[in-house]
């Protein structure tokens, strides 16, 4: 029986040493470990030895146990080690090669950066940001603001006419276009809502114009101030906080006589000249000052056309190029550049 036990243990030893998996090292341990398995069926035999012999060899084979549960476990150990290691072959991972770039991370067009960037210096100062349509009717964008069909502001702003669907049995109520300015979002608000108003309006504009200073589609921020008694001092008081917050400290804005439709005063603001300081240059004409925004009062029939009484309240409003802001904020020459798509260009803000 000795014999038998030394031949299991060795058959044991063998049968681990080539188990190259987990389920093979499983098979030799219920064969032989096992209830029914080889080890039980020779202590089955037992019972037949004399008390001295089945003691030695109950000894001797509880050894033997001992050893086989020992080198299973390190035969476990030892086939997850390579099944592992088989798996990391398998991805031939290298953690010298240099890291792989995920998705390439962009940003903000330096257009909606600064336009961005604007419009929170308004919201500082309490404007409430509104959004309106960039597909407008002729009403809201010409006639409301006191430009009804043939009046010969309408050229200086000749922009894409629609051929508007009628909507079921809806036609529209006037002629479709592309919003030429952001100035129609004035009516649409006051429209909503009774005075007071302080809101600023953001967002795309398209007019039949390309040349370097003018593209066929660019954007502007208005601005609408309505309530008891607003001036003319806040006007001017607050595109002088708003300049100077965007520009610094040192830049001065001054108001000219112009002349739009929907204001009454109307002015063109100039402010200190980016490139020279306001030494003069080439650029501001040798006068120090550029143009940037054209601003008034909100004419009393503006007001009126929205049921706004003008002897109740009266309110200052203004319109800004974004595009030009940016440019000047960049030091650019040409509109265009922003809207080539070109990366080389978009990549250096
Ligand atoms: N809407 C005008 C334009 O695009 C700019 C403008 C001028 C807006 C005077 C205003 C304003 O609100 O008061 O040329």
């Amino acid at each position: 029986m000795m014999e038998a036990l030394d031949r299991l243990l060795a058959e044991a030893r063998a049968e681990l040493g080539a188990a190259a998996d987990r389920a093979a090292v499983e098979a030799v341990r219920v064969k032989v470990l096992g209830k029914k398995g080889s080890l039980s069926g020779l202590l089955a035999g037992l019972r037949d030895l004399a008390p001295e012999e089945r003691k030695a060899f109950g000894a001797r084979a509880n050894q033997a146990k001992a050893e086989i549960e020992g080198l299973i476990a390190s035969r476990l150990t030892a086939v997850e080690r390579s099944a592992l290691e088989a798996e990391l072959g398998r991805e031939r991972l290298d953690v010298t090669l240099p890291g792989r770039r995920v998705a390439p991370t962009g940003h903000r067009h330096p257009v909606v950066q600064t336009l961005d960037d604007i419009v929170e210096i308004f919201a500082r100062m309490g404007f409430e940001v509104v959004r309106g349509p960039e597909i407008e009717l002729d009403y809201y964008n010409f006639e409301a603001l006191n430009q009804p069909p043939g009046h010969p502001a309408r050229d200086m702003q000749d922009t894409f006419y629609v051929d508007a669907e009628p909507l079921g049995d809806r036609q529209p109520a006037s002629p479709v276009l592309l919003r030429s300015h952001t100035s129609p979002v004035q009516i649409r608000t006051m429209l909503r809502q009774p005075p007071p108003v302080r809101i600023v309006s953001p967002g795309r504009v398209y007019r039949r114009d390309d040349d370097p200073t003018h593209s066929p589609t660019f954007h502007q921020i208005e601005a609408l101030y309505v309530d008891k008694r607003v001036s003319m001092g806040d006007l001017k008081w607050t595109i002088e906080q708003f300049v100077q917050a965007f520009f610094g400290k040192t830049f001065r804005i001054r108001l000219r006589p112009s002349f739009f439709p929907f204001v009454q005063p109307g002015a063109e603001v100039d402010m200190t000249c980016t490139l020279c300081g306001g030494k003069g240059c080439r650029t501001c004409k040798g006068t120090g000052f550029i143009e940037v925004l054209g601003a008034g009062m909100v004419h009393p029939q503006v007001l009126r056309n929205v049921g706004y009484d003008p002897e109740e309240v009266s309110g200052f409003a203004f319109g800004l190029g974004v595009d030009r802001f940016a440019m000047l904020r960049y030091g650019l020459d040409d509109l265009r550049q922003f809207f080539a798509n070109d990366l080389r260009f978009l990549e250096s803000f």
